[in-house]
């Protein structure tokens, strides 16, 4: 199959284009961060100049780009194939600053128990839009009375055509109560987003991600954005949880360790009874890495979940070399009402 070459004007950037895929495809798979809004087409996020190069309109030119703009050399980067080579004058989306952050509409799709007190929703976007994300973001479900609720996105970013959110049940708390015992499929919710930057960083260090309950959302987007764009960094995933049953992707995170020989996969049970028969590791989450490690000062940390969680990590890893500069951390508040 042929393959073009696409090189980004006054950036030392390029990315191989198949014959067969969109542009914007081509760069997101080689991970250069294109921006994009609805990739069908519509919305013109795309839309950069081509100021070397041939490409073409699989199903002609779309209302987003007029004859006009074509014949000046803009193109839709989500719609257009290459012909030749390519230069692109693109801005790209490198920081979680550059994303544009958007209100939408979206459909509850499933809406699945995973575990006693944690479960799954699926919702879909408008067939229009898409959101674009970095791996670790969140986002906010707007409720009414100018009421909002923050969920991590635990699908990866080049899985954008539905959100995944991992809801924890709290007594009293407004939407896991609403989402618990009132949430159907087919429901209308608002979202706004993407939000917050615990994103996984650029470096070459390896990661021990200490993550606490749902924590395990956003670290699911970024170890699946990771296996995607084949980062061989090496990964040490910690979770801890109450019981064996709270694991609610042990899994999933088990198939990665087998998968994958740089992720190591490591679950904990504060409050494993002698009747589970559990033979891994117990105690709160943290211990576990300080037992396993005397110095962590050549790692990158990642810490997901409960306050008193990461506080536990923030108080404690020092004695083992915690680098202060290298510890990426999301603190799960929880909002009363
Ligand atoms: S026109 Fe919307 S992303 Fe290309």
């Amino acid at each position: 199959m042929t393959t073009y070459k696409a090189n980004l004007a006054n950036q030392p950037l390029c990315f191989d284009i198949k014959q067969d895929e969109v542009i914007l495809d081509a760069a997101l798979r080689q991970s250069i961060s294109l921006p994009y809004g609805c990739r069908n087409g519509t919305c013109g996020a795309c839309k950069s100049k081509i100021t070397s190069g041939e490409i073409t309109y699989k199903n002609g030119l779309t209302p987003a780009v007029n004859e006009e703009e074509h014949n000046q050399g803009y193109a839709l980067l989500c719609q257009a194939r290459a012909e030749s080579d390519l230069v692109i004058e693109a801005r790209m989306v490198d920081s979680t600053a550059e994303t544009t952050l958007r209100k939408l509409p979206c459909r509850v799709t499933s809406c699945e128990k995973l575990s006693n007190d944690v479960i799954r929703l699926l919702l879909d976007l408008p067939k229009t839009e898409r959101l674009q994300f970095f791996a670790g973001q969140y986002i906010d479900i707007l409720m009414r009375g100018d009421k909002r609720r923050s969920f991590s996105m635990a699908n990866p970013p080049h899985q954008d055509q539905q959100i995944e959110l991992h809801i924890r049940y709290y007594n009293g708390g407004l939407f896991s109560e609403y989402a618990f015992h009132n949430l159907q499929e087919k429901t209308l919710l608002r979202i706004e987003g993407p939000l917050g930057s615990f994103t996984l960083q650029e470096s070459d260090r390896p990661i021990i991600m200490i993550v606490g309950g749902t924590g395990f959302a956003p670290i699911k987007s970024i170890i699946e954005h990771a296996i995607h764009h084949e980062d061989k960094r090496e990964i040490n995933l910690y979770w801890g949880v109450r019981k064996e049953a709270d694991l609610y992707m042990n899994e999933l995170a088990q198939s990665w360790a087998n998968q994958y020989s740089n992720i190591n996969y490591i679950p904990v049970l504060s409050e494993a009874g002698k009747e589970c028969n559990w033979s891994g590791k117990t105690g709160f989450v943290h211990e576990a890495v300080l037992e396993d490690y005397e110095d962590i000062s050549a790692f990158d940390v990642y810490t997901c979940g409960p306050p008193p969680m990461i506080n536990a990590v923030v108080e404690s890893l020092p004695s083992i070399g915690l680098n202060k500069n290298r510890i990426f951390s999301d603190s799960f508040e929880f909002a009363t009402n």
